[in-house]
């Protein structure tokens, strides 16, 4: 059986670890050529393109600071040099520098609102243009699709983090907007909104038994997230089973988001 995201082509950011990993690996996976954007860690991106060409597919790495236009435009021309064009673009990269409101530096709050907020504008706006330049493609119903990596604190305020919930609450209304403007040339715009995943992001959260346990309070399908989970999810968002969901924000986070807080209050 054909592969569903086979003869497409993708670009995943911040594909060096984590979720972007995960993403990366689960796209390849369904048969889509991947380019794996990392910003310091080329050993990790390195070696996950070799991994998916030994596993018979395609990829490789290639390196910029998505807060950067420049570096996003040299990403973008060099996914055209080596696949000609993208079908597929996750604005993933993201980060977190938390500290409490009176103690947050100008440089934590820029850094994160650069890099999740502004690297997600300069990384569709690419792909908006590679995707009308292109034109459309036997490759999928759609003329591209974009998924901008959120998480539940588009929804979820979170104490001591205020950058972060301000950078992903502003995905919210970037990505419905974005997805508003260019449904109508068959681009669709969603976005995965994730839970506590295992990843290092969260380490704290999760690497001892006791801080899991409190994490899984917050959890009602009682278990932290993988990676693999939201690949899953990245890779129907990204095909033509979903052709029809534009501008939506898929959960995929274990009922989080289901307010767990009040099964025995309120
Ligand atoms: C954050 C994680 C956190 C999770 C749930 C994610 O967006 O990056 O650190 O564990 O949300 O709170």
């Amino acid at each position: 059986m054909e592969k569903l995201l086979a003869n497409q082509f993708a670009l995943v950011t911040g594909a060096s670890s984590g979720i972007g990993y995960g993403v990366a690996r689960a796209l390849a996976d369904a048969g889509a050529s991947v380019a794996l954007n990392y910003h310091s860690h080329a050993e990790s991106a390195e070696k996950l393109a070799d991994e998916i060409n030994q596993s018979g597919g395609t990829a490789f790495p290639v390196k910029a600071d998505v807060s950067n236009p420049a570096d996003v435009d040299a990403m973008f021309d060099a996914c055209r040099a080596r696949f000609g064009t993208l079908d597929i673009v996750v604005a993933n990269s993201g980060l977190q520098r938390d500290s409490a409101i009176a103690d947050m530096s100008m440089e934590e709050w820029q850094t994160v609102l650069g890099t999740n907020l502004t690297g997600q504008f300069l990384t569709a706006q690419a792909a908006v243009k590679e995707f009308r330049r292109r034109g459309p493609t036997s490759a999928s119903k759609a003329l591209g699709k974009i998924i901008c990596m959120s998480s539940v604190h588009e929804v979820i305020p979170w104490a001591g983090h205020v950058n972060y919930a301000a950078s992903k609450g502003g995905i919210q209304m970037f990505m419905k907007s974005l997805a508003q403007e260019v449904a109508p040339e068959r681009i669709r715009v969603n976005s995965i909104a994730p839970g506590a995943i295992r990843t290092k992001i969260n380490r704290d959260a999760w690497e001892t038994h006791t801080a899991e346990q409190k994490l899984l309070q917050l959890i009602p399908y009682g278990r932290v997230g993988e990676v693999e989970d939201i690949g899953k999810a990245a890779v129907w968002l990204a095909s033509d089973e979903s052709d029809y969901v534009v501008g939506t924000t898929l959960f995929v986070d274990g009922g989080m988001t289901l307010y767990p807080g009040f099964i025995d209050n309120g």
